[in-house]
């Protein structure tokens, strides 16, 4: 567990601070590939507020939209040209209003997409600081990130973006079209707080901010050392990511805003760092910052060449073992402290996991998915759910050509390396092998995930009564022939967040592995204060396995949840399985407290003394359950 302590050995389970948020189920919509109302290929808001009864049938708490700003669309949106106003594409700041009203009516919550890194090149900000570099006549000049030019001894350009105009350089460590904020400058940062309070004034619930660990950059702006020389440009995270200031900034702005607001909820995007106890400096509620981060140790698992590969894209297989120890490892970290996590697997940047973690084909496809989620849901933390992941969507087919592939991030991945291999192999592009890129683009583009919704059988998957901006993936799976079978991955979502919501324990219980050298099986406890106890096991392969001795005797325990159907025999007792076929996974409840003296609860709690699963599951015998089981 590299450079943070693990939460302190303890007797007895630890149960969090209740809050709203850290029970909610939170689903993110990326709108443009949601839902079109108006037939014009593109999602937009009105299509949002016409599927607010299917999100709240899922079972979700609160959406999160991806950025609905006016934007050119670089980068999709998280280029914003204005913070306060709704781009025409996607609808009017009326739809906003009443997506957020019927959203309110039905009890949910809306949080939004907080992008303060940078802005558009177009934003009028941008425009302004790029017309004159004389800061005295041009206020906005030191808004953003400008320098002189500076070339090496064989004439190199800097990395960073030159503008013709004032002959000078500008940074931006995402696309050109997105250039960094100067947020050492108190107004920047004042005009910050100014949009937040605009949104959250109108009635917006909290916010996810975009690479908000990349807003404070190290001062002098070194370069960066040399560590791929083959790159034209080198990894500079040591220089932007936690920066120096990037604490004082984010206390600034929960004092000057967040903490002004009631019941709102902060979830910060924090990638490259997959240390806790760094993080956990934007979590811990002392610290007065964030509710919780993202962080992307998990999505990282399967990217050659670490946090410092050239692309996400880049493959390499990824073994169940480590996503047991970074699963652990979060779960178990500084629980007494605050430190709270967010549960993700898939979003806007990543590919369909049931492609990525589970097996797509036609045999699996339905039960890896369900397995993913066993494995989603019984994870303490905040849950965040991507559109699309409760039907079991999957990847692009393998047939599909580069031309579908739309993300600025894959193109240019594509064509650096094109003109990379061009120069260093001599060969013309049509004799360059781009075979490993491609195949990368087809696991791992961020493509995939931005497929439009697959509403139902009608062209386009429903998705539009237009030409859809994105080709729209050709399966029958969809919406509308999942919500009413029982045995769709979609009832299994709505069942598996029910079951979450009446079970404390998988929420706030405490984390415990077991059976963590199985190859194939990924198993843990999940053990509230008082006694609660529940046990997920989930067979990762498409073998059937014996499972060990420990969880045979189970006997007794109720079953809460199975991605295969199981038959009761007699009134409670269910078939404990001696051995979990592929992708078979369950969560038992083995206990609860019902308060009096003699109902064993001493002896659960003195078997977490002891730690061992087979005395708790001797005492599990005698409780009574109190309700009855609906897997
Ligand atoms: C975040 C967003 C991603 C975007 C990047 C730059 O990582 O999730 O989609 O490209 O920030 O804004």
């Amino acid at each position: 567990m590299a450079g943070s302590p693990p939460s302190r050995n303890r007797t007895k389970p630890f149960t969090p601070t209740r809050q709203w948020w850290k029970s909610a189920t939170v689903y993110q919509i990326y709108p443009i590939s949601f839902f079109d109302s108006n037939g014009d290929g593109v999602g937009d808001l009105n299509g949002i507020t016409a599927k607010l009864d299917y999100l709240k049938a899922l079972g979700v708490d609160v959406i999160w939209l991806s950025p609905i700003y006016k934007s050119p669309l670089a980068d999709m949106g998280y280029d914003i040209s204005d913070y306060v106003s709704i781009d025409e594409r996607y609808g009017t700041l009326e739809d906003w209003e009443r997506l957020l009203e019927e959203t309110h009516a039905r009890g949910m919550k809306l949080i939004m997409d907080l992008v303060v890194n940078h802005t558009s090149d177009e934003h009028e900000w941008f425009v302004e600081s790029k017309s004159n570099k004389d800061t005295k006549a041009n206020p906005k000049r030191d808004w953003y990130i400008w320098r002189p030019p500076r070339y090496d001894e064989q004439g190199n350009r800097p990395a960073w973006e030159y503008d013709e105009g004032t002959d000078e350089y500008y940074l931006h460590l995402f696309v050109t079209k997105q250039p960094d904020l100067n947020w050492e400058n108190p107004e920047v940062r004042e005009a910050v707080w100014k949009l937040m309070r605009f949104w959250l004034d109108k009635g917006c619930d909290g916010f996810r901010m975009d690479v908000i660990n990349h807003i404070s950059k190290v001062e002098g702006l070194p370069d960066a050392p040399i560590i791929i020389p083959t790159l034209p440009y080198q990894p500079g995270n040591d220089f932007y990511i936690n920066g120096p200031k990037v604490h004082d900034y984010i206390k600034e702005m929960n004092e000057k805003v967040l903490s002004r607001y009631k019941n709102i909820m902060t979830v910060g995007e924090a990638p490259i760092t997959h240390i806790p106890a760094t993080l956990a400096e934007y979590v811990l509620p002392q610290n007065k910052e964030l509710d919780m981060v993202f962080q992307f140790e998990l999505i990282d698992i399967d990217a050659q060449g670490g946090m410092e590969a050239e692309s996400p894209i880049l493959w390499k297989p990824w073994r169940l073992q480590d996503m047991k120890d970074i699963v652990t490892k979060w779960q178990s970290y500084s629980r007494e402290d605050g430190f709270w996590n967010s549960i993700f697997i898939e979003n806007h940047d990543n590919s369909r996991s049931v492609s990525r973690f589970g097996d797509d084909s036609s045999k699996w496809r339905a039960l890896s998915a369900k397995l993913l989620c066993i494995s989603q849901i019984t994870q303490s933390g905040t849950l965040y759910v991507y559109q699309g992941q409760e039907i079991g969507m999957k990847n692009a087919p393998k047939s599909w050509s580069l031309e579908e592939y739309k993300d600025v991030a894959t193109i240019n991945f594509w064509n650096q390396t094109l003109e990379k291999r061009k120069k260093t192999t001599g060969k013309s592009e049509e004799e360059i092998d781009m075979s490993d890129i491609m195949e990368g683009c087809q696991r791992k583009a961020r493509d995939h995930g931005r497929l439009p919704i697959q509403w139902d059988s009608s062209p386009h998957a429903g998705f539009t009564t237009g030409t859809p901006w994105m080709r729209v993936n050709e399966d029958d799976w969809n919406v509308d022939s999942q919500i009413n079978d029982p045995d769709s991955v979609y009832s299994f979502w709505q069942r598996a967040l029910d079951v979450r919501k009446q079970n404390d324990s998988l929420i706030y219980g405490d984390f415990k592995p077991v059976l963590l050298d199985h190859p194939t099986i990924f198993a843990y406890t999940r053990t509230l204060e008082g006694g609660t106890s529940a046990l997920v096991v989930m067979n990762f392969s498409t073998q059937s396995v014996s499972i060990n001795e420990e969880v045979k005797r189970m006997k007794g325990a109720k079953l809460l949840l199975s991605n295969y159907p199981v038959k009761a025999t007699g009134d409670q007792a269910w078939e404990v399985p001696t051995v979990l076929r592929g992708y078979e996974g369950r969560v038992y409840l083995r206990g609860e407290c019902c308060g009096a003296d003699a109902c064993g609860c001493k002896g659960i709690q003195k078997s977490f003394r002891d730690s061992r699963i087979d005395t708790l599951i001797v005492f599990a015998f005698r409780l009574k359950f109190a309700r009855k089981t609906v897997p």
